[in-house]
């Protein structure tokens, strides 16, 4: 399903059809709702009773049993600007855990995907390669991922801002699923997030745990659908990031 949502991405690039503006500086793009479409129907074809929380068409999540996240397009801003970084997210949540998550950049190619317990692995031309965070010991020496609005000027939270100017270099993509499953490939150290919605954060939990990282939420907590933020790293940054994080 992420694989025919990113080829449909593709074959629309540089063409997203009507955009509209449904909130300030948060577009939808006619390529939005045709992914949602194909994923949606494609669910319930398989899956009719299964629940779907999707960014465009809303829904919720079941108490018991299975539900879908969908982010049909995941970096639209990029997307409209025919910039390469975007993807097609889905992911399986039950009883508030994710269980499965697959993550398709097709500009960039390759999937990232995993299963709670089975792994997390990058398919590209054919071939699985198991995923892995990266060995970084100290944050002076990370690279941090997380997307900010600096309108005001600065990051929107004094502790965000101190990891941020605590690691070496910063890494805005645009995407909160290419930066999951980039962490989770160990291209990033550290990802911030603290202005998404759980179809941005669930790949990325399930990814970066799968890979041998950490996913909690700004207080160390596990992360959880009503988590505010999200912070991942490769495990052994995680204590430093919420130390630096808190400290006044
Ligand atoms: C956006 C992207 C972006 C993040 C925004 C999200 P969308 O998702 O993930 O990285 O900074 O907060 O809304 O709207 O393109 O699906
Ligand atoms: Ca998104
Ligand atoms: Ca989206």
């Amino acid at each position: 399903m992420a694989r025919r949502a990113g080829e449909l991405q593709l074959s629309r690039y540089q063409n997203p059809g009507e955009i509209k503006e449904k909130a300030p500086k948060d577009f939808v793009t006619e390529v939005d709702l045709l992914c949602e479409e194909l994923m949606v129907n494609a669910i319930m074809e398989r899956y009719p009773d299964d629940a779907i929380l999707s960014e465009e068409r809303g829904g919720s999540v079941a108490e018991s049993g299975r539900t879908w996240l969908l982010d049909p397009v995941d970096g639209t801003a990029n997307y409209i600007k025919a910039n390469p970084l975007f993807c097609a997210c889905i992911s399986v949540i039950e009883d508030g855990f994710v269980t499965h998550a697959a993550v398709v950049a097709p500009r960039l190619g390759g999937m990232y995907h995993a299963r709670s317990g089975g792994g997390a692995y990058r398919e590209s031309g054919g071939r699985e390669t198991p995923l892995r965070v990266s060995d970084t010991t100290r944050l002076e020496y990370a690279i941090a991922g997380a997307d900010l609005s600096l309108q005001g000027g600065k990051p929107q939270d004094p502790g965000v801002e101190r990891v941020l100017f605590g690691a070496w270099q910063l890494r805005a993509l645009g995407s909160a699923g290419i930066r999951g499953a980039w962490l989770a490939a160990g291209y990033l150290d550290v990802s911030v997030g603290t202005r998404n919605t759980v179809w941005d954060y669930a790949p990325t939990v399930l990814l970066v745990s799968e890979a041998g990282g950490r996913a909690t939420d700004l207080s160390g907590e596990p992360w959880s659908l009503s988590s505010e933020g999200l912070i991942a790293t490769n495990a052994t940054l995680h204590s430093e990031v919420l130390e630096t994080l808190h400290s006044a």
